[in-house]
């Protein structure tokens, strides 16, 4: 199969620092080849003055693209750049030019392709992989049950509770002689060993550092694609789906490949294909075949398919007249339904469910619960190992209490009453993805049942694939909040990989932010957000900033004067789409449907939890959501500890006051402003911001590649106006409200309320075009 990272056009800047010496070097060497072969060839006609004029301004036409040739993303974080310390390339080369790595199943063969690969760009050499141990190989990567004594004993108690997935690197003495081992309990641990080894060459890590034991907390780490059969992605902002559902299975698409191959090398392990506001025909047989297909080729990377099931299919696809989940016509479908998809898909994962939940079918329709209706589909799946994943997001339409509470109150009664093949997947925060949210009071509050971390790394709230906002700040805010349940420490992240009350399944799945473009994300920078997903859902406990710079090194530089600015810029830039989108605790200001900009005023669509107005309360009183005992008494879902910080102004941090509380437009903030002045202050702190990252990114230019860097760079711009207009149409609006003026430093807003209102956006992406 062809292997697209490395066939596209390459950056040519080893080092990053554009024209490097050793392409002057090469350059210049071709000319003297071509003057001296010239001479030979013709002794009696040296190259004319009018040739030689001609083959400089061609070399020099060469020297200039450059930077033409610079990466267009495809490649993401697997770029395996020629190592440009030499030294550091010499003991790359001595310590791994000589592999023993047996093993004939698909995922040591997929493992042995990226090492070959991998090390033949970073050292410039392919390796040569041995057929025995006898000619001296320096790295063995072997399964622990393949080692001979002499190896087994160094390492057999390192070994203990690798599981399937988890890997060990060892420099050993071995015959006489210091090696290098990777070792796993199955193949899928081998392939994740790989590509650790791969990254720390990648971040040119000396081999003495090499040594490592790492095994994933967390059980399923997958991603959600919100992708429709049309090939239209809901909150997709990268194009279209990259499945192609119309020529599967018949083309399989190379970019399945490498969208294993990338997934794989962060750890993510499965897969859900399909739209959660799901249309059954995924479960018929034509697609079925193609999901199959699919599946076949994420198989060698130990990625598992999961679809998302429709609760009406039995009566959509299957002629039923009902899809009540405790009618036994019904359970039986399902489970034929199972039998089908099992019998072509063996390690199929399970089902992603979204029921009564925004208009989708489910139990409730028949006046079933949650539990019945997960339960039966768990039924159904069970003898084949797959899972149920239950989506806790939830609202009605007719419950008037505050949406932040509906899910709490619909799901934590149920506690213990789901299979043990059940997990429920709960958003990281209460009500649905904002720039800042307070952790979701679910976590902590069912310690008998799983619950998945559900993340959007597609920036639905987030300025699309438009703004630089680096997620794992936002990833890292939530898993390290402390629930308090049972007890202090019992952080986001224990509760779910089950350390508090353990599981025997557990998982974090990701809104996928992939689509069509050549760079996979959109925005260049958007990968780092899919990177740092994948790297949490292995370890939750991974700080931002180390996957920051991680990120940094293999996608661009390992130059520390490239590192130090960007992980600087990475972690201001979350903080200031918040400042610029939803200080202080506000929250659901976006424009209707589509999300784009900003829509504070909006207060006309049906149902009062879809207006911004529901949210932020603004009237000429003050603002903000009083969720404390006086208000929607949400704060009760929260420990006692935690009700207690959130609910009491003084401890109240104001990253979060507006979400929890409603104040007066003169209350006095920390730093001694009124709310009004400080909440302007914040948006043009978020404005300023902005600013800030274009004058860093400019300065980078020297390490980054013509390509990537101009588009960062133009859509940096776009991002500054966009946050122009966001603190521009918020305040405004807000002022009619506060009556005060806009304290010093914020500038006049450029239009009028007005102006801003009369803004439509029919075409904006991320949702269905309505074509007529
Ligand atoms: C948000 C989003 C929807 C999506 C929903 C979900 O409300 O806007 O497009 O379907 O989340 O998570 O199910």
């Amino acid at each position: 199969m062809v292997n697209r990272f490395y066939n596209g056009p390459r950056s040519n800047v080893p080092g990053g620092i554009p024209p490097s010496a050793s392409f002057l070097m090469q350059i210049f060497s071709v000319l003297q080849n071509y003057v001296f072969s010239s001479a030979r060839v013709f002794p009696q006609r040296p190259l004319p003055l009018k040739s030689l004029m001609k083959l400089l301004g061609m070399l020099l036409f060469l020297l200039l693209s450059v930077n033409s040739f610079a990466s267009d993303g495809y490649d993401l974080w697997l770029r395996y750049q020629k190592v440009d310390n030499p030294t550091l390339c010499r003991d790359y080369q001595q310590a791994f030019g000589q592999i023993y790595f047996p093993g004939s199943d698909p995922t040591r063969v997929a493992a042995r392709k990226e090492l070959g690969t991998g090390l033949s760009g970073l050292t410039g050499t392919p390796p040569h992989f041995q057929k025995t141990t006898h000619t001296s190989p320096g790295l063995f990567i072997m399964l622990q049950n393949e080692l001979d004594k002499d190896l087994l004993n160094q390492v057999q108690a390192d070994c203990q509770g690798l599981g399937p997935e988890g890997y060990l690197l060892r420099n050993l003495e071995y015959k006489g002689r210091v090696v290098t081992l990777v070792t796993a309990n199955q193949p899928q641990g081998l392939l994740y060993g790989v590509f650790y080894l791969l990254r720390q060459l990648q971040m040119h890590q000396p081999i003495q550092s090499l040594p490592t034991c790492s095994i994933p907390r967390i059980g399923i780490r997958m991603l959600d694609h919100w992708d429709n059969l049309d090939r239209t992605v809901e909150r997709g902002y990268a194009g279209f789906s990259i499945w192609n559902w119309h020529l599967l299975p018949g083309y399989i698409d190379p970019r399945y490949t490498d969208y294993a191959r990338a997934n794989a090398s962060i750890g993510i392990n499965g897969t859900s294909l399909t739209n959660v506001n799901a249309n059954a025909d995924v479960l018929t047989a034509p697609y079925l075949e193609k999901v199959e297909a699919l599946a076949r080729v994420f198989r060698p990377y130990g990625i598992k398919v999961y679809l998302t099931a429709r609760f009406s299919a039995p009566m959509e696809i299957g002629g039923l007249d009902t899809a009540d989940p405790l009618d036994p016509v019904v359970a039986k479908w399902w489970q034929n339904k199972a039998h089908e998809i099992y019998s072509r898909i063996p390690d199929f994962g399970g089902f992603l469910v979204k029921a009564n939940s925004e208009g989708q079918p489910g139990p409730q329709n028949y006046g079933r619960s949650h539990a019945d209706g997960a339960n039966m589909l768990a039924d159904a799946l069970a003898p084949y190992g797959g899972v149920v994943i239950w989506r806790a997001f939830v609202y009605a339409a007719d419950d008037p209490t505050d949406r932040a509470k509906q899910a709490y109150s619909e799901f934590v009664p149920f506690d213990g009453k789901f299979r043990d093949n059940v997990l429920l997947q709960v958003k990281n925060g209460p009500i649905d993805f904002q720039p800042r949210e307070p952790f979701h009071p679910m976590f902590g509050a069912m310690p008998h049942t799983p619950l998945v971390m559900e993340f959007q790394i597609t920036q639905e709230y987030l300025g699309f694939a438009t703004h630089l906002v680096f997620l794992p700040k936002l990833y890292e805010e939530v898993l390290q909040a402390d629930t308090y349940r049972p007890g202090k420490g019992a952080t986001v992240a224990k509760v779910i990989e089950g350390s508090m009350h353990p599981k025997s399944h557990t998982g974090m799945a990701g809104v996928a932010n992939i689509g069509t473009a050549r760079n996979w994300t959109g925005h260049p920078f958007g990968q780092a957000n899919w990177y740092g997903f994948g790297r949490l859902a292995w370890d939750p406990d991974m700080s931002s900033e180390q996957i920051a710079d991680e990120w940094l090194r293999l996608t661009f530089s390992n130059d520390p004067a490239f590192l130090k600015p960007m992980k600087k810029l990475l972690a201001l830039s979350r903080e200031a789409v918040v400042h610029y989108m939803t200080p202080l605790g506000l929250h659901h200001l976006f424009d209707t449907g589509h999300h784009y900009g900003p829509g504070p005023w909006v207060a006309n669509l049906s149902r009062p939890e879809w207006n911004p107005v529901y949210y932020h309360q603004a009237d000429t009183l003050g603002i903000g959501f009083d969720r404390t005992r006086k208000g929607s008494d949400a704060l009760a879902q929260y420990a006692p500890e935690v009700a207690q910080k959130f609910g009491n102004l003084a401890t109240c941090p104001e990253a979060y006051l507006l979400w929890f509380h409603h104040l007066p437009w003169d209350y006095r903030l920390k730093d001694g402003h009124t709310l009004w002045d400080g909440l302007a202050l914040t948006y043009q702190q978020g404005v300023e911001e902005v600013t800030e990252m274009i004058s860093a990114w400019k300065t980078m230019a020297p390490f980054v590649d013509n390509e990537r860097f101009e588009h960062v760079e133009m859509l940096l711009d776009i991002q500054l106006r966009e946050a122009r207009w966001w603190r521009d149409a918020c305040l405004l609006y807000f002022g009619q409200f506060s009556r005060m003026p806009l304290p010093e430093g914020v500038p006049a807003p450029e239009h009028s309320l007005a102006y801003y209102q009369s803004l439509k956006f029919p075409y904006a992406p991320g949702i269905r075009p309505k074509w007529n």
